[in-house]
């Protein structure tokens, strides 16, 4: 955990030798139970009628669906793929059937606009090299028992694409994460790997594609590492570093939070999927 002080000389040289740094128990369970609290009433009040599209990350075609280029301004529930079945009737409950919530949580709701304003995180990412951050998405992602899909390996600078790159995840435990139920691997040192793939959008026609740029192969098994976390947890992560998560199959849900933060003078790829127009920026 850092102390009021900041992060360490140690914990700074983690971050560059490894792309990522992990403060357990950083956030105090009450805060924590107050986001869950809050996405849970965003879930019991998503009219699941109107808007049954999927999210599906093993199927990122779902770029073509304005419902997800328009959740950049706004706050939208996405459904998880095994949920629904093939008449688009609901399996679940609701509140175990979403996938995520995203992702202008922070400019939206004030639980969670104060979550992100905490002087912790401002800390954490000035320490890491990011003077004035700007906080572009926030999603809660709830991972559920048994149908929680897999996140395959990726880099999130090929979703989110700054000049030069500057965006860096933070990764919050609402609830335990183990490997049972889905947490991250990430590859140690990857972050200066090659960008693999880069998702950018035909505007004039509203439609994503996903590009290979490098042919370097994702990480074996063998070269990841399990970042099991408690609750309170968060982990900081480079946009260059691979990471992915496996599907839930256990009986417990994986609850976390993330913030997606870019230096403010970097610039912000027009060919973004996430636009602000609307809301602008939002500075740490
Ligand atoms: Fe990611």
């Amino acid at each position: 955990m850092p102390s009021q002080h900041g992060l360490s000389i140690d914990q700074k040289n983690q971050y560059q030798e490894q792309g990522f740094l992990v403060l357990e128990c950083a956030i105090p369970i009450p805060v924590i139970e107050r986001l869950k609290s809050a996405a849970l009433t965003i879930v019991d009040e998503f009219d699941i009628d109107t808007q049954r599209t999927i999210f599906a990350t093993t199927d990122r075609d779902s770029g073509r669906d304005d419902y997800f280029f328009n959740s950049a301004e706004k706050i939208h529930c996405f459904l998880e793929e095994e949920a629904l079945d093939n008449t688009g009737n609901l399996l679940k409950p609701t509140r175990l059937a979403i996938n995520k919530i995203g992702h202008a949580m922070h400019d939206l709701n004030p639980v969670f606009t104060d979550f992100c304003r905490q002087p912790l995180f401002l800390q954490v990412l000035r320490d890491l090299g990011t003077s004035q951050p700007h906080l572009w998405q926030t999603m809660y992602i709830f991972k559920q028992p048994h149908i929680g899909g897999e996140v395959r390996w990726h880099q999130d600078a090929s979703y989110l694409i700054s000049d030069p790159p500057t965006v860096t995840g933070i990764w919050v435990a609402i609830e335990d994460a183990t490997r049972d139920n889905g947490c991250l691997w990430v590859q140690p040192g990857g972050h200066r790997s090659a960008l693999r793939e880069i998702y950018q959008v035909d505007w004039a026609r509203r439609e994503g594609v996903l590009t290979t740029l490098d042919k370097t192969p994702w990480p074996d098994q063998d070269e990841a590492i399990a970042v099991e976390v408690p609750a309170g947890s968060v982990v900081i992560f480079h946009d260059h570093m691979p990471h992915y998560s496996s599907q839930n199959m256990s009986e417990y849900s994986r609850h976390a939070f993330t913030l997606h933060v870019a230096g403010h003078s970097a610039n912000w790829s027009k060919k973004n999927w996430l636009q602000r127009p609307a809301l602008g920026d939002f500075e740490l």
